[in-house]
């Protein structure tokens, strides 16, 4: 089955094609990328210091066509053709669904017309969580896209698709290695040809999601089965990385910067400095909190005028240390309580070398098998979302078209 997706939920907007087979029951599913295609909008942003969701929306308008173009192009699907075959009726329909979105109307319009339709089977996209307005173009997109092609869209939870990508390997990785720690600290799986598959998991498996937008532990007694057991109660973690990079003068998004700079803090074996409460690590829930830590170390900055390079440098790796810490003190606790045989780490800040390094070795130590994403895989893309797709596509989880609503505090049940 042939599966395009979109995803529109923040600042990226990404689409991509892959052909899939099998399923997780099964152990089965082998998967082949045909097309990614990624465009960032993260320089806009920085300008700011932050998502504005509808500069987001503006963004994801003008660059859904190009992206959607480029995807084709690396598939083999973009075959030009002189003469339209969409119906009046077809292209009133599209022109309706894009009511809101009179520039992306504008391009798809020249798109559509001008081009054959490609061989896919459905349309995955991201509904939620995320931004309200960004989610709404790709959604809309979805939509317009299943009219001129005749396709069932299935809608698909951001979070599922952090989590699925993670369990990606390649296929030759697994068959020649049936080894404990399946990451890779950088490069990770590579899918830019060849056959990609998700190994069987063992259950109970815990998810750490950690993002810009969310800190949660969550309980999989099946595939596609979550429970949320433990949560943020302000920041999330990837958000505590970027207000304390803003505070230190940064750029976003902070996280990479922050990682930089503590890296280099061990690298050069500098003092450790600055010491930080770690936030509670004694608690006896799963409960995360980053902000206390933010405004603690905002009364550090403001206590000196002049912060010298080495001091941002340990400072950053208190910082980074301090949040790895309480990760790793809380994946430890879930895993106790839940008698854990599987833990999976997905969203961007599993991108964190030193978490990634401290997780891994927890789970060494454990005996527990570990899955992270291949670094480059760990921030939003429009892979994680078609793979999720293909898995409820799989299982008919289509949507009626209208039903189809950006939901941007989505769960994940
Ligand atoms: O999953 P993601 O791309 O978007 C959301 O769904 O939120 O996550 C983005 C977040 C940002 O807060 C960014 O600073 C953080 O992931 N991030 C990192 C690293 N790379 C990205 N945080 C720490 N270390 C990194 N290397
Ligand atoms: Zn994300």
């Amino acid at each position: 089955m042939k599966i395009l997706s979109i995803e529109t939920s923040c600042d990226e907007t990404a689409v991509s094609i892959i052909d899939a087979t099998g399923t997780y029951e099964a152990s089965d599913f082998l998967m082949q990328v045909l097309g990614n295609a990624l465009m960032s909008q993260m320089a806009l942003h920085a300008q700011y210091g932050g998502v504005f969701p509808i500069m987001a929306k503006r963004e994801h308008q003008k660059n859904l066509v190009p992206v959607l173009t480029d995807t084709l192009s690396q598939a083999g699907m973009l075959t030009t053709i002189d003469e339209s075959t969409l119906s009046k009726d077809t292209l009133d329909k599209i022109q309706y669904t894009l009511k809101m979105e009179g520039e992306l109307y504008a391009q798809l319009l020249v798109f559509l017309t001008s081009h054959i339709e490609p061989d896919i089977d459905a349309i995955a996209v991201t509904y939620g969580p995320g931004l309200e307005p960004a989610l709404w173009v790709g959604i809309c997109f979805a939509k317009a896209l299943s009219i001129a092609w005749d396709l069932p869209v299935v809608p698909v939870n951001h979070m599922e698709g952090h989590i699925l990508i993670s369990l990606l390997r390649n296929e030759d990785e697994v068959i020649s290695q049936k080894f404990l720690v399946l990451s890779k600290d950088t490069s990770g799986p590579t899918h830019d040809s060849g056959l990609m598959t998700i190994d069987s998991l063992a259950f109970p498996s815990l998810a750490l999601l950690v993002s810009g937008g969310h800190t949660e532990l969550v309980l999989m007694k099946d595939w596609m089965h979550y429970e949320v057991v433990g949560q943020t109660r302000d920041d999330a973690l990837g958000e505590a990385f970027d207000k304390v990079a803003r505070l230190m003068d940064l750029p976003y998004p902070g996280g990479p910067q922050i990682s930089r700079l503590a890296e280099e803090a061990r690298v050069e074996e500098l003092p450790s400095a600055y010491k930080q409460t770690r936030p509670m690590i004694h608690s006896k829930d799963l409960d995360f909190s980053f902000s206390g830590l933010k405004s603690s170390i905002r009364r550090l900055i403001e206590s000196q005028t002049v912060w010298t390079q080495t001091q941002k440098q340990q400072l950053a790796r208190e910082f980074e240390d301090t949040v790895t810490d309480t990760v790793v003190a809380k994946v430890k606790h879930a895993v106790a309580e839940y008698g854990i045989q599987t833990l999976i780490v997905g969203g961007g800040v599993s991108a964190n070398k030193h978490l990634r390094l401290s997780l891994e070795s927890f789970a060494h130590d454990t005996g527990l098998q570990v899955y992270l994403p291949a670094a480059k895989d760990a921030t939003d893309n429009a892979l994680m979302i078609a793979i999720a797709g293909y898995f409820r596509a799989e299982k008919k989880q289509f949507a009626e078209l209208e039903n189809i609503r950006a939901k941007g505090t989505l769960p994940l049940i």
